[in-house]
């Protein structure tokens, strides 16, 4: 028996969705509490699988947390060395950014640990992040390039420069928290930009983090001070109700307190060149603040532009209404920007006139499905023509789903995409095995059907 969900179209679509805590920013948060000297207080956090899959791990390495409320964690901070061996491996369930971003944080710590993951996880490559981690000299084993990740304690690890063959915040992530004990100044550049919330999280705990255009920089040594926190509301999250909106809101649906980062906002981009009616208001930047000490003086520059990073995530509502959206050939440096919601993006684009073509998408194929052929599966069911390249997709719009039954291959993203689709089918869709929505959007139904659309959960035979 799996989880699955019957979603009816018609019904009027509307109303207004708090949109729930950031999951990059709510692990960053945890993490950082817990290697901070002094408390770190969070507001806004996403109770989700993922981030208490974050939550427990720290646990287990010795660190107190305590939750006042909903959405509330106080971490009591242990500093970068107080950290205890965990008493068993750390499970990471499927969330991929807590093992990337752990392996960087555990590689200089003195005792073993392993890490461990569900089966989709157990799947997912893990020497993109090993191979710098040795090049600082950390020892850490694979197996086969897949968790379990071993990493043996003791290491002293040195500053590198380091070339990412891939964009990826989380390679990116997990070296900057492996240079903040390295000796020297570690520096990494990005082949293109990619979200920078452990950047700007750094800063709001009072290290200093230098960037250029390409090149970040951080030195070894630092001291973390607890701050608080203020998690905004996930982009990628919203970005279901985004398109939701854009496919069948007369009215309108507006979402409060939402990220614009603009290292993840490259769906709005793709949507106002499809002709989408999406309006930003109350742009406010608040988000992640802190006390900006600065621990060590650190000066340096790394290139023309360099300058150190905001502590702060900009928020803003968006507004989204029903749009006549035109096909588009999308820009490939918009990919890593835009690259968790390119599922639902998809889902936009089969509703849109004419042609859409994505390439340059490589790594949708290694996150938690293979995103490009399970929508590419999902749309074929759905009656859309689309061709699966190795790289991308090309999808024929315009023409609206039909009903039927598809497999979110236990991917929260392509669950919740397909569940979107049905505002705009001839039929009900079922969608398969969508348990894992747990793990980003634990309230997905609820928001659903809070703005109109006819979710209802059920177990299904497999
Ligand atoms: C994330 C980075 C991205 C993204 C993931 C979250 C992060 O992964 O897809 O959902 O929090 O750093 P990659 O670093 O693999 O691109």
């Amino acid at each position: 028996m799996t989880m699955q969900y019957r979603v009816t179209p018609g019904g009027a679509i509307r109303g207004e969705i708090n949109v729930p805590g950031d999951k990059s920013v709510s692990h960053r948060a945890l993490m950082l509490g817990g290697i901070a000297e002094g408390d770190t207080r969070i507001k806004g956090f996403l109770d989700s699988a993922d981030c208490l899959a974050t939550l427990a791990a720290l646990q287990n390495l010795g660190v107190s947390i305590e939750r006042p409320g909903p959405g509330k964690v106080l971490v009591h901070g242990v500093g970068m060395h107080g950290l205890r061996a965990p008493a068993r491996p750390l499970d990471m369930g499927n969330a991929g950014t807590a093992m990337r971003l752990f392996m960087g944080l555990l590689s200089s710590q003195k005792f073993n640990s392993t890490l461990v993951g569900d089966a989709s996880l157990s799947r997912r490559p893990m020497e993109r992040v090993a191979v710098p981690l040795r090049l600082m000299g950390a020892q850490i084993k694979t197996r086969n390039d897949c968790p379990p990740v071993e990493i043996e304690g003791g290491a002293n690890l040195r500053a590198i420069k380091y070339d990412l063959p891939v964009a990826s915040a989380q390679v990116k992530s997990a070296i900057l928290l492996a240079g903040l004990c390295a000796d020297g100044r570690t520096k990494v550049l990005e082949p293109a930009v990619t979200r920078d919330h452990t950047e700007r999280m750094l800063s709001a705990f009072g290290v200093e983090v230098l960037r250029s255009r390409k090149a970040l920089a951080i030195g070894g040594g630092q001291i973390l001070h607890g701050t608080s926190i203020d998690v905004p509301g996930d982009f990628s999250s919203a970005a279901f109700f985004m398109i939701l909106g854009c496919l069948a809101s007369q009215e309108g649906i507006v979402l409060r307190g939402v990220g614009i980062n603009p290292t993840r906002t490259g769906l709005l981009e793709l949507l106002r060149k499809m002709g989408a009616d999406v309006r930003i208001r109350k742009h406010v930047d608040t988000g992640a603040t802190g006390t900006r000490k600065m621990a060590t003086a650190f000066g340096g520059s790394i290139g023309e532009t360099t300058r150190t990073m905001p502590a702060l995530e900009p928020t803003a509502d968006i507004e989204v209404r029903a749009s006549k959206l035109k096909g588009i050939k999308v820009p490939e440096n918009l990919v890593p920007l835009a690259i968790d919601e390119l599922p639902i993006f998809f889902i936009a684009a089969a509703c849109a006139e004419g042609e859409t073509l994505v390439r340059g998408a490589h790594e949708l194929r290694v996150k938690e499905s293979d995103r490009l052929a399970v929508m590419a599966e999902g749309l074929t069911r759905l009656g859309v023509k689309n061709e699966l390249l190795p790289d991308g997709i090309w999808i024929e719009g315009g023409k609206g789903f039909k009903g039927g039954r598809v497999d979110s291959h236990g991917d929260h993203r392509a669950a919740m995409a397909f569940a979107v689709a049905a505002s705009r089918a001839e039929e009900a869709i079922e969608i398969d095995d969508v348990a894992n929505v747990a793990t980003s959007f634990p309230t997905f139904v609820e928001a659903a059907r809070a703005v109109g659309l006819g979710v209802e959960l059920a177990g299904a035979e497999s």
